[in-house]
């Protein structure tokens, strides 16, 4: 089977179900504009965050990695009205680029941004007592992601949904040998989902418009 037609099907399940508004195509075009990396989720993927938002009620979500803020759209979307999401960026010209996105989506009230690496800011945000959160999404630099898992613990509670991106690499995993960090990262982090007793877990395989790939999914044990 070709990739062709993965891409085709993801473009159709888009086009049916998760069609991309004006601000959402501005968010994207935004990166180009500004020499950013096209590294945000897909249409569908953002709207599987959404539902993921809803079906856990979420009133409080943690992100990691803004970029241009298009991921943090779709989940302040389905934000209730008094509901809040903090999205941490390392890269201040992204974090900048994603309020002036956020604003023209008319969603500043709902989105507190935080820049700085993530491992510095996570410890803050135990100690200022922001959690617990009902949605984590993790989607910032790969090699720490068993690291930021524990602190996503940390601010959870029973119940909350633990979403980690890009934790498959094109088959990279498979490669035991491999000296690429950012497949290291998710090998080490898979295999913690694989032992950790405080969750229940499952990674799902993506293909479509972009790389293979696969999206864990873990919610804190009751
Ligand atoms: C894949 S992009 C995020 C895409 C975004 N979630 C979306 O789908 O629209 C990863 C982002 O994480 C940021 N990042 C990388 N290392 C980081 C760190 N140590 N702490 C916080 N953010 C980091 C990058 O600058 C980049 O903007």
């Amino acid at each position: 089977m070709s990739g062709q037609i993965f891409a085709q099907v993801d473009q159709y399940i888009s086009n049916l179900l998760a069609p991309e508004d004006k601000v959402l195509q501005d968010t994207i075009k935004s990166l180009d504009e500004e020499g950013f990396p096209q590294i945000s989720v897909t249409p569908n993927h953002g709207k599987l965050l959404q539902v993921m938002a809803k079906l856990s009620n979420a009133k409080k979500i943690l992100e990691l990695g803004t970029l241009a803020g298009y991921s943090t759209i779709w989940l302040a979307r389905a934000l209730p009205e008094d509901g809040k999401i903090i999205t941490l960026e390392v890269e201040e010209r992204h974090s900048n680029l994603a309020r002036k996105n956020i604003e023209k989506a008319g969603l500043s009230d709902k989105v507190d941004f935080r820049v700085g690496k993530a491992i510095e800011i996570l410890p803050q945000l135990l100690e200022d007592k922001e959690g617990p959160f009902d949605l984590i999404f993790i989607d910032a630099d790969k090699p720490p992601y068993t690291e930021y898992f524990e602190y996503a613990l940390k601010l959870a509670r029973p119940g909350t949904v633990i979403i980690c991106d890009n934790v498959i690499r094109e088959g990279k995993v498979l490669d035991e040998n491999t000296t690429d960090e950012k497949v290291k990262g998710v090998q080490r982090f898979n295999k913690m989902l694989q032992s950790n007793q405080d969750v229940t877990a499952t990674i799902i395989q993506t293909v479509g418009v972009k790389e293979h790939d696969g999206i864990a999914i873990a919610v804190v044990n009751r």
